[in-house]
């Protein structure tokens, strides 16, 4: 399909690899304007639209994007997986994984809300986990926690706003192949004294046998974004090889 989001312009934070960049090559060839933003320009290069450097942990960094976008749809896809047991967190670690994770979604949509209402609506899609509220997952106390709390966060802005055209919706993935979970399979691995173990690890734990392309994930966000899904606002969207559904 082509021209599900003509005429509609799009932001995506972290566009830079994985969701956020196959997110920002399928809403291009779905026809939006898009805005494909990262923390780290360099990783922008060969995106075939407007790119630009944010930083989602930095208000004026925010704003001046949302600026500069003008968007109808907004695509919250930073986040950071934190390892560990609630006894291995640091307060440190917890601050961090809020303020990227939780507090960046507040600042993008504080920021782009008054823009969507002056142009009649806007769909919102903000990236929570099957890791979060959905389900837990061992090592992931402070990422769960956090991912839980974007959910309660789209339920919120998606009520206060239903009546003036704006959907906001919270994707739930399982595990998707990315630059960073190749990491965290490296690292598992050095744990394990192999890296197909932690390989094996990952991938077993999803009824498929495998884990999630991006490609499959944009998807997903293409719809939400689109009018397509009018109908729907307010849900966590669960993607993840049966892992929660079994
Ligand atoms: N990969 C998975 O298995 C998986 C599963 C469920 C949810 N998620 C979520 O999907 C999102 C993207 O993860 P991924 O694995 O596809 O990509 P990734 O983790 O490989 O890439 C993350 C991107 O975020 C950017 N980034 C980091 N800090 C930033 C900041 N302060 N401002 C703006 N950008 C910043 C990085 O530069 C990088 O381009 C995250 O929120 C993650 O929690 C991932």
């Amino acid at each position: 399909m082509t021209d599900r989001l003509k005429g509609k312009r799009a932001l995506i934070t972290a566009a830079g690899q994985g969701i956020g960049r196959a997110t920002a090559e399928m809403f291009v060839a779905e026809g939006a304007e898009v805005f494909a933003s990262d923390v780290n320009p360099d990783l922008l290069s060969g995106l075939d639209c407007e790119v630009l450097t944010l930083d989602v942990r930095d208000d004026a960094s925010v704003r001046a994007g949302v600026d500069r976008a003008q968007p109808d749809i907004l695509f919250n896809c930073a986040g950071f997986v934190h390892h560990g047991t609630v006894l291995d967190a640091t307060d440190e670690e917890w601050d961090f994984a809020f303020d990227l994770n939780v507090t960046a979604m507040f600042r993008t949509i504080r920021a782009t809300l008054p823009v969507m209402l002056k142009r009649g609506g806007g769909s919102i899609v903000n990236m929570s986990s099957a890791c979060s509220s959905v389900m837990g997952a061992p090592n992931r106390f402070v990422y769960g926690t956090t991912k839980a709390a974007v959910i309660g966060l789209t339920k919120s802005v998606a009520i206060d706003y239903i009546k003036q055209g704006i959907r906001c919706n919270a994707i739930c993935p399982g595990t998707v192949e990315s630059p960073s979970w190749l990491d965290r399979v490296d690292a598992l691995g050095k744990q394990l004294g192999s890296r197909d173990k932690a390989m094996e690890q990952f991938v077993s734990r999803q009824p498929m046998g495998r884990v999630a392309t991006a490609t499959e994930i944009a998807a997903l966000v293409t719809y939400l974004a689109s009018d397509e899904s009018a109908f729907t606002t307010g849900h966590p969207h669960i993607i993840d090889g049966g892992w929660s559904g079994q």
